[in-house]
């Protein structure tokens, strides 16, 4: 399998065939890595944590630029249907589904999820992080998340080889607590932080992180680099 950190949440997964994408925030990413998209030829899925922003991005576009089929929250689902994606795989926290040969299963994150139209916050359901299983490879991509201490339940369940974690603190957790839950709760080979460094306002050091990590091997990825297991 190989990974490819897009800047911020945004992570590109490919196996067997398929190409996945999680929280594509690509315009008005700074750290995203201009013309990364010109390379993509195919996109099969979309998956995205919840409602934010800086992780729905350009969902919508993407969607129908590719055909892909959208894996979120149903009330995301919903939304982005109504701006004409057509292929959608709406879910709900603990849920799983076996698609094309992938397995999506819907884990908590402890966060928020709604968007401000109009100076009026709509809901946009629960956030939520996902573990994706494909080739036989678990990934978890924790979302926008609080540390919590079932994520061992998520680790027992689904056994993930590979993570994506916050580490930006203010809006998640930071780089102590994401290490708690690598050193505690999950077991990981390999954990790369996400969600730190895009904006001024995440203070969070991926550094930082890394050192504290004593499970699992820490790699600092650079945007638009892919790497493998
Ligand atoms: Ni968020
Ligand atoms: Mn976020």
């Amino acid at each position: 399998m190989r990974f490819t950190w897009l800047g911020h949440s945004a992570v590109h997964l490919a196996a067997a065939g398929k190409s996945i994408l999680i929280d594509p925030f690509f315009t008005g990413n700074p750290k995203h890595p201009q013309g990364w998209e010109g390379g993509l030829e195919r996109l099969d899925a979309i998956v995205v944590t919840h409602g934010h922003e800086d992780h729905l991005g350009d969902t919508v576009r993407l969607a129908k630029k590719y055909g892909a089929t959208l894996v979120a929250q149903w009330e995301i689902c919903m939304t982005c249907a109504a701006e004409g994606v057509e292929k959608l795989q709406p879910m709900n926290t603990g849920g799983c589904i076996l698609h094309e040969g992938v397995r999506f299963c819907m884990v908590p994150a402890f966060h928020s999820s709604a968007v401000v139209r109009d100076g009026k916050a709509q809901t946009m359901g629960d956030p939520a992080g996902f573990v994706i299983t494909l080739d036989g490879i678990a990934v978890y991509h924790a979302g926008d998340t609080a540390l919590f201490s079932d994520m061992a339940l998520i680790q027992r369940l689904y056994r993930p080889k590979v993570g994506f974690l916050p580490v930006g603190d203010r809006f998640t957790m930071g780089p102590e607590q994401a290490a708690i839950a690598c050193n505690e709760f999950l077991e990981l080979e390999l954990v790369v932080p996400i969600h730190w460094g895009t904006f001024d306002l995440l203070h969070g050091d991926p550094q930082d992180f890394a050192r504290r990590v004593s499970r699992g091997r820490v790699h600092l990825a650079t945007p638009g680099e892919p790497f493998g297991l």
